[in-house]
Protein backbone atom coordinates (compact mmCIF):
# COMPACT_ATOMS: atom_id res chain seq x y z
CA UNK A 1 0.00 0.00 0.00
CA UNK A 2 1.76 3.07 -0.97
CA UNK A 3 1.28 5.89 1.31
CA UNK A 4 0.33 10.08 0.78
CA UNK A 5 4.00 10.84 0.27
CA UNK A 6 4.39 7.82 -2.08
CA UNK A 7 1.12 9.28 -4.47
CA UNK A 8 2.95 12.47 -3.49
CA UNK A 9 5.88 11.19 -5.60
CA UNK A 10 4.01 10.58 -8.73
CA UNK A 11 1.36 13.12 -8.49
CA UNK A 12 4.40 15.90 -8.83
CA UNK A 13 5.64 14.21 -12.07
CA UNK A 14 1.86 14.53 -13.40
CA UNK A 15 2.55 18.53 -12.72
CA UNK A 16 5.66 18.88 -14.13
CA UNK A 17 4.02 16.94 -17.12
CA UNK A 18 1.22 19.54 -17.35
CA UNK A 19 3.64 22.48 -16.97
CA UNK A 20 5.72 21.12 -19.65
CA UNK A 21 2.75 20.63 -21.72
CA UNK A 22 0.92 23.89 -20.84
CA UNK A 23 4.24 25.78 -22.07
CA UNK A 24 4.69 23.82 -25.06
CA UNK A 25 0.91 24.40 -26.03
CA UNK A 26 0.72 27.86 -25.52
CA UNK A 27 -1.11 28.15 -23.02
CA UNK A 28 0.63 30.60 -21.07
CA UNK A 29 0.43 30.26 -17.58
CA UNK A 30 0.66 26.54 -15.20
CA UNK A 31 -3.26 26.26 -14.79
CA UNK A 32 -4.32 22.75 -13.65
CA UNK A 33 -4.29 20.71 -16.85
CA UNK A 34 -7.74 19.42 -18.44
CA UNK A 35 -8.44 15.81 -17.57
CA UNK A 36 -7.69 14.66 -21.04
CA UNK A 37 -4.41 16.15 -21.34
CA UNK A 38 -2.51 14.51 -19.00
CA UNK A 39 -2.34 10.42 -19.72
CA UNK A 40 -2.98 8.68 -16.58
CA UNK A 41 -0.59 5.44 -15.73
CA UNK A 42 -2.68 2.33 -16.89
CA UNK A 43 -2.23 0.55 -13.32
CA UNK A 44 -1.00 -3.48 -13.22
CA UNK A 45 -0.42 -2.98 -9.97
CA UNK A 46 -4.04 -1.96 -8.86
CA UNK A 47 -4.69 -3.75 -5.39
CA UNK A 48 -7.18 -6.61 -5.60
CA UNK A 49 -9.79 -6.06 -2.42
CA UNK A 50 -12.02 -9.46 -2.20
CA UNK A 51 -15.24 -8.27 -1.05
CA UNK A 52 -16.42 -9.69 1.92
CA UNK A 53 -13.77 -12.74 0.80
CA UNK A 54 -14.54 -14.23 -2.43
CA UNK A 55 -18.15 -13.50 -2.43
CA UNK A 56 -19.31 -14.33 -5.54
CA UNK A 57 -17.69 -17.74 -5.15
CA UNK A 58 -18.76 -18.65 -1.79
CA UNK A 59 -20.89 -17.14 1.13
CA UNK A 60 -19.97 -13.98 2.01
CA UNK A 61 -18.13 -13.06 5.22
CA UNK A 62 -17.35 -16.82 6.00
CA UNK A 63 -13.96 -18.66 6.12
CA UNK A 64 -14.65 -19.98 2.81
CA UNK A 65 -15.25 -17.36 1.21
CA UNK A 66 -11.85 -15.92 2.91
CA UNK A 67 -9.44 -18.52 2.08
CA UNK A 68 -10.89 -18.54 -1.30
CA UNK A 69 -9.86 -15.48 -1.54
CA UNK A 70 -6.24 -15.53 -1.05
CA UNK A 71 -6.09 -18.51 -3.01
CA UNK A 72 -7.35 -16.27 -5.74
CA UNK A 73 -4.80 -13.95 -5.77
CA UNK A 74 -6.42 -11.15 -3.59
CA UNK A 75 -4.08 -8.91 -1.97
CA UNK A 76 -6.68 -8.16 0.27
CA UNK A 77 -9.69 -9.19 1.76
CA UNK A 78 -12.40 -6.50 2.85
CA UNK A 79 -14.88 -7.30 6.06
CA UNK A 80 -17.45 -5.75 8.22
CA UNK A 81 -17.81 -6.29 12.01
CA UNK A 82 -20.31 -5.98 14.12
CA UNK A 83 -20.45 -6.47 17.92
CA UNK A 84 -22.64 -8.95 19.89
CA UNK A 85 -24.95 -8.52 22.49
CA UNK A 86 -21.89 -10.29 25.01
CA UNK A 87 -19.51 -8.05 23.42
CA UNK A 88 -17.38 -10.27 20.97
CA UNK A 89 -16.66 -8.96 17.48
CA UNK A 90 -18.50 -10.90 14.56
CA UNK A 91 -17.72 -10.36 10.81
CA UNK A 92 -20.78 -10.23 8.95
CA UNK A 93 -22.24 -7.26 6.79
CA UNK A 94 -25.86 -6.71 7.54
CA UNK A 95 -26.76 -5.43 11.16
CA UNK A 96 -29.00 -8.88 11.21
CA UNK A 97 -28.62 -12.02 10.43
CA UNK A 98 -31.72 -12.57 8.55
CA UNK A 99 -30.27 -12.38 5.02
CA UNK A 100 -27.49 -14.41 5.26
CA UNK A 101 -27.62 -17.10 7.93
CA UNK A 102 -31.48 -19.39 8.62
CA UNK A 103 -31.98 -17.44 11.82
CA UNK A 104 -33.38 -13.93 12.53
CA UNK A 105 -32.41 -10.83 14.66
CA UNK A 106 -29.79 -8.20 15.02
CA UNK A 107 -26.79 -8.99 15.49
CA UNK A 108 -26.57 -6.53 18.75
CA UNK A 109 -29.00 -8.99 20.54
CA UNK A 110 -27.90 -12.34 20.10
CA UNK A 111 -24.87 -13.65 21.73
CA UNK A 112 -21.54 -15.10 20.19
CA UNK A 113 -22.85 -18.69 21.15
CA UNK A 114 -26.13 -18.06 20.37
CA UNK A 115 -24.50 -16.43 16.33
CA UNK A 116 -22.33 -19.60 16.53
CA UNK A 117 -25.26 -21.97 16.21
CA UNK A 118 -26.48 -20.41 12.90
CA UNK A 119 -26.05 -21.90 9.08
CA UNK A 120 -24.00 -19.14 7.12
CA UNK A 121 -24.01 -21.15 4.21
CA UNK A 122 -26.82 -23.10 3.41
CA UNK A 123 -28.17 -19.86 1.45
CA UNK A 124 -25.68 -19.28 -0.23
CA UNK A 125 -25.82 -22.88 -1.75
CA UNK A 126 -29.59 -22.13 -2.44
CA UNK A 127 -29.29 -19.29 -4.66
CA UNK A 128 -26.48 -20.45 -6.54
CA UNK A 129 -27.95 -24.05 -7.27
CA UNK A 130 -25.00 -24.42 -9.95
CA UNK A 131 -22.14 -25.07 -7.59
CA UNK A 132 -20.63 -28.19 -7.57
CA UNK A 133 -19.41 -27.43 -3.77
CA UNK A 134 -21.79 -27.05 -0.41
CA UNK A 135 -21.68 -24.29 1.88
CA UNK A 136 -23.97 -26.02 4.27
CA UNK A 137 -23.17 -25.32 7.73
CA UNK A 138 -20.45 -22.48 7.19
CA UNK A 139 -20.38 -20.33 10.33
CA UNK A 140 -20.41 -16.55 11.32
CA UNK A 141 -16.75 -16.34 12.29
CA UNK A 142 -15.46 -13.89 14.48
CA UNK A 143 -12.56 -10.98 13.41
CA UNK A 144 -10.34 -13.27 15.65
CA UNK A 145 -10.63 -16.60 13.37
CA UNK A 146 -10.44 -14.43 10.19
CA UNK A 147 -7.08 -12.53 11.37
CA UNK A 148 -6.14 -16.40 12.28
CA UNK A 149 -7.28 -17.69 8.92
CA UNK A 150 -5.45 -15.83 6.50
CA UNK A 151 -1.94 -17.21 8.04
CA UNK A 152 1.03 -14.62 8.72
CA UNK A 153 0.90 -13.10 4.88
CA UNK A 154 -3.14 -11.74 5.16
CA UNK A 155 -4.14 -8.24 4.72
CA UNK A 156 -7.36 -6.68 5.94
CA UNK A 157 -9.29 -3.99 4.82
CA UNK A 158 -11.49 -3.88 7.85
CA UNK A 159 -14.78 -1.42 7.38
CA UNK A 160 -16.23 0.15 10.67
CA UNK A 161 -19.95 0.64 10.03
CA UNK A 162 -21.56 4.10 10.64
CA UNK A 163 -24.02 4.23 14.13
CA UNK A 164 -21.78 1.09 15.81
CA UNK A 165 -20.76 2.35 19.27
CA UNK A 166 -17.61 3.80 19.57
CA UNK A 167 -16.44 1.33 21.44
CA UNK A 168 -16.26 -1.13 18.67
CA UNK A 169 -13.49 1.06 17.31
CA UNK A 170 -10.78 0.47 20.30
CA UNK A 171 -11.86 -3.31 20.12
CA UNK A 172 -11.03 -3.50 16.34
CA UNK A 173 -7.84 -1.95 17.13
CA UNK A 174 -7.25 -3.67 20.29
CA UNK A 175 -7.43 -6.92 18.39
CA UNK A 176 -5.56 -6.10 15.91
CA UNK A 177 -2.77 -4.67 17.87
CA UNK A 178 -2.50 -8.24 19.95
CA UNK A 179 -1.82 -10.11 16.64
CA UNK A 180 0.89 -8.07 15.79
CA UNK A 181 -0.83 -5.88 12.71
CA UNK A 182 -1.16 -2.83 13.63
CA UNK A 183 1.60 -1.07 11.26
CA UNK A 184 5.21 -1.75 11.92
CA UNK A 185 4.97 -3.93 8.66
CA UNK A 186 6.28 -3.05 5.00
CA UNK A 187 3.98 -3.69 3.25
CA UNK A 188 1.19 -2.89 5.67
CA UNK A 189 -1.03 -5.61 6.62
CA UNK A 190 -3.82 -3.53 7.77
CA UNK A 191 -6.16 -0.44 5.90
CA UNK A 192 -10.00 0.26 7.93
CA UNK A 193 -12.28 1.93 5.66
CA UNK A 194 -15.63 4.15 6.62
CA UNK A 195 -18.19 5.94 5.37
CA UNK A 196 -18.32 7.59 8.89
CA UNK A 197 -15.56 10.37 8.58
CA UNK A 198 -15.94 11.18 12.72
CA UNK A 199 -14.63 7.05 13.05
CA UNK A 200 -11.78 7.67 10.61
CA UNK A 201 -10.60 10.94 12.50
CA UNK A 202 -10.68 9.69 15.78
CA UNK A 203 -9.03 6.62 14.45
CA UNK A 204 -5.92 8.78 12.97
CA UNK A 205 -5.69 10.45 16.44
CA UNK A 206 -4.94 7.72 18.00
CA UNK A 207 -2.98 5.82 15.29
CA UNK A 208 -1.84 8.30 12.95
CA UNK A 209 0.07 6.01 10.88
CA UNK A 210 -3.07 3.28 9.63
CA UNK A 211 -4.06 4.04 6.44
CA UNK A 212 -7.86 4.71 6.59
CA UNK A 213 -10.18 4.84 3.52
CA UNK A 214 -13.21 7.71 3.35
CA UNK A 215 -15.77 5.43 1.55
CA UNK A 216 -18.44 8.05 -0.44
CA UNK A 217 -21.81 7.14 -0.67
CA UNK A 218 -23.24 6.41 -4.32
CA UNK A 219 -25.67 9.72 -3.61
CA UNK A 220 -22.64 12.16 -2.53
CA UNK A 221 -19.82 10.91 -5.42
CA UNK A 222 -21.11 14.13 -7.78
CA UNK A 223 -20.69 16.43 -5.32
CA UNK A 224 -17.02 15.99 -3.71
CA UNK A 225 -15.79 19.81 -4.28
CA UNK A 226 -11.97 20.45 -4.51
CA UNK A 227 -12.06 21.71 -1.04
CA UNK A 228 -13.88 18.28 0.44
CA UNK A 229 -11.30 16.58 -1.29
CA UNK A 230 -8.96 18.35 0.31
CA UNK A 231 -10.19 17.87 4.00
CA UNK A 232 -10.59 14.19 3.79
CA UNK A 233 -6.94 14.38 2.43
CA UNK A 234 -6.12 16.04 6.31
CA UNK A 235 -7.48 12.54 7.72
CA UNK A 236 -7.44 9.68 5.52
CA UNK A 237 -5.01 8.28 2.53
CA UNK A 238 -7.86 7.24 0.39
CA UNK A 239 -11.60 7.43 -0.82
CA UNK A 240 -13.47 4.61 -2.15
CA UNK A 241 -16.09 5.43 -4.80
CA UNK A 242 -18.98 3.53 -6.05
CA UNK A 243 -17.73 2.15 -9.15
CA UNK A 244 -21.16 3.41 -11.37
CA UNK A 245 -20.07 7.03 -10.04
CA UNK A 246 -16.12 7.14 -10.57
CA UNK A 247 -15.27 9.26 -13.79
CA UNK A 248 -11.98 9.48 -15.10
CA UNK A 249 -11.85 13.20 -13.86
CA UNK A 250 -12.33 11.76 -10.08
CA UNK A 251 -8.92 9.80 -9.69
CA UNK A 252 -7.23 12.74 -11.33
CA UNK A 253 -8.90 15.22 -8.51
CA UNK A 254 -8.19 12.61 -6.19
CA UNK A 255 -4.40 12.17 -7.06
CA UNK A 256 -4.09 15.50 -7.19
CA UNK A 257 -4.77 15.86 -3.67
CA UNK A 258 -2.29 12.97 -2.23
CA UNK A 259 -5.44 10.38 -2.15
CA UNK A 260 -5.46 7.23 -3.58
CA UNK A 261 -8.31 6.01 -4.91
CA UNK A 262 -10.72 2.67 -4.60
CA UNK A 263 -13.62 1.28 -6.54
CA UNK A 264 -16.54 -0.95 -5.03
CA UNK A 265 -17.80 -2.97 -6.28
CA UNK A 266 -16.61 -4.20 -9.46
CA UNK A 267 -17.51 -7.68 -11.20
CA UNK A 268 -17.03 -7.41 -14.59
CA UNK A 269 -14.16 -7.49 -16.41
CA UNK A 270 -14.64 -4.88 -18.72
CA UNK A 271 -15.14 -2.98 -16.03
CA UNK A 272 -11.84 -3.45 -14.04
CA UNK A 273 -9.98 -3.20 -17.35
CA UNK A 274 -11.91 -0.05 -18.04
CA UNK A 275 -10.65 1.54 -14.13
CA UNK A 276 -7.34 0.10 -14.47
CA UNK A 277 -6.78 2.45 -17.66
CA UNK A 278 -7.53 5.24 -15.93
CA UNK A 279 -5.27 4.37 -13.10
CA UNK A 280 -7.65 3.77 -10.28
CA UNK A 281 -5.07 2.10 -7.12
CA UNK A 282 -7.74 -0.70 -5.93
CA UNK A 283 -10.73 -2.33 -6.97
CA UNK A 284 -13.10 -4.10 -4.78
CA UNK A 285 -14.86 -7.31 -6.13
CA UNK A 286 -16.56 -10.00 -4.89
CA UNK A 287 -14.90 -12.01 -7.94
CA UNK A 288 -10.60 -11.38 -6.93
CA UNK A 289 -9.86 -14.29 -9.53
CA UNK A 290 -11.48 -12.26 -12.52
CA UNK A 291 -9.37 -9.05 -11.45
CA UNK A 292 -6.20 -11.53 -11.17
CA UNK A 293 -6.89 -12.83 -14.70
CA UNK A 294 -7.57 -9.06 -15.96
CA UNK A 295 -3.82 -8.07 -14.04
CA UNK A 296 -2.40 -11.06 -15.76
CA UNK A 297 -3.27 -9.84 -19.36
CA UNK A 298 -1.78 -6.99 -18.72
CA UNK A 299 1.75 -8.77 -17.59
CA UNK A 300 2.23 -10.64 -20.90
O1 LIG B 1 -15.49 -1.43 -0.01
C1 LIG B 1 -16.68 -0.75 0.04
C2 LIG B 1 -17.83 -1.61 0.45
O2 LIG B 1 -17.47 -2.61 1.33
C3 LIG B 1 -18.91 -0.76 1.03
O3 LIG B 1 -20.14 -1.32 0.86
O4 LIG B 1 -22.17 -2.29 1.77
O5 LIG B 1 -20.47 -3.75 0.78
O6 LIG B 1 -20.06 -2.71 2.98
P1 LIG B 1 -20.72 -2.58 1.65
CA1 LIG C 1 -17.96 -3.45 3.53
Amino acid sequence: MKTNGGNRGWKGLLWITAAVVAVKGGWGVLTPAPAEAVALPSSPATENIAHRGASGHAPESTLPAFRLANRMGADWIELDVHQTRDGELAVIHDKSVNRTTNGQGAVKNLTLSQLKRLDAGSWFDATHPKQTVSYRGARIPTLEEVLLSQGKQGRFCIEIKEGLPVGVEKQVLDTLKRHGLLPRHQPERVMIQSFDPHVLKRIRQSHPRLTLVQLIHFREAGSLSRPGLQQIADYADAIGYHQRRMERDDIRRAHREGLRIHAYTVNRKKKMRQLMDWGVDAICTNFPDRLRDVKRERHR
